[in-house]
């Protein structure tokens, strides 16, 4: 059974953007594209460590200013560019005004290193 952690409240992200969640050393980012659809997904880009917080939000598509790679914010899969590794996501789910990540979701794939906290202080 899934555990979830309440990551943010909903109205902590505006429609078409994201945010950064840290957790347990790991920076994810969180989105919000139109209808309410709430998305988790790695917060590093796969083509070079940017972070995807700082990109640009488009339905379910986010373009990282890195080098203008586009990602699926649901499934992951690159869709132009630069990007051409699949993005690890996280399942999500709204209660009320609060997002929840699935917690099997936020655990470092195997063979993995979970990013140190430093790294994801050096980003900001
Ligand atoms: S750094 Fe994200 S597409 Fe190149």
């Amino acid at each position: 059974m899934t555990q979830w952690v309440r990551a943010c409240a909903r109205y902590d992200i505006d429609t078409e953007d994201l945010i950064r969640y840290y957790h347990d050393g790991r920076t994810f980012a969180i989105h919000r594209s139109p209808g309410d659809k709430f998305c988790c997904t790695d917060g590093l880009c796969t083509h070079v460590e940017v972070h995807l917080a700082d990109s640009l939000v488009m339905d379910h598509v986010i373009e990282c200013l890195g080098l203008d790679g586009q990602f699926d914010n649901r499934k992951g899969e690159p869709k132009h560019a630069s990007a051409r590794d699949l993005l690890q996501t996280c399942p999500v789910q709204v209660t009320g005004d609060d997002v929840l990540i699935g917690q099997d979701g936020l655990k470092a794939p195997a063979g993995q290193v979970a990013v140190e906290c430093s790294l994801t202080d050096r980003s900001r």
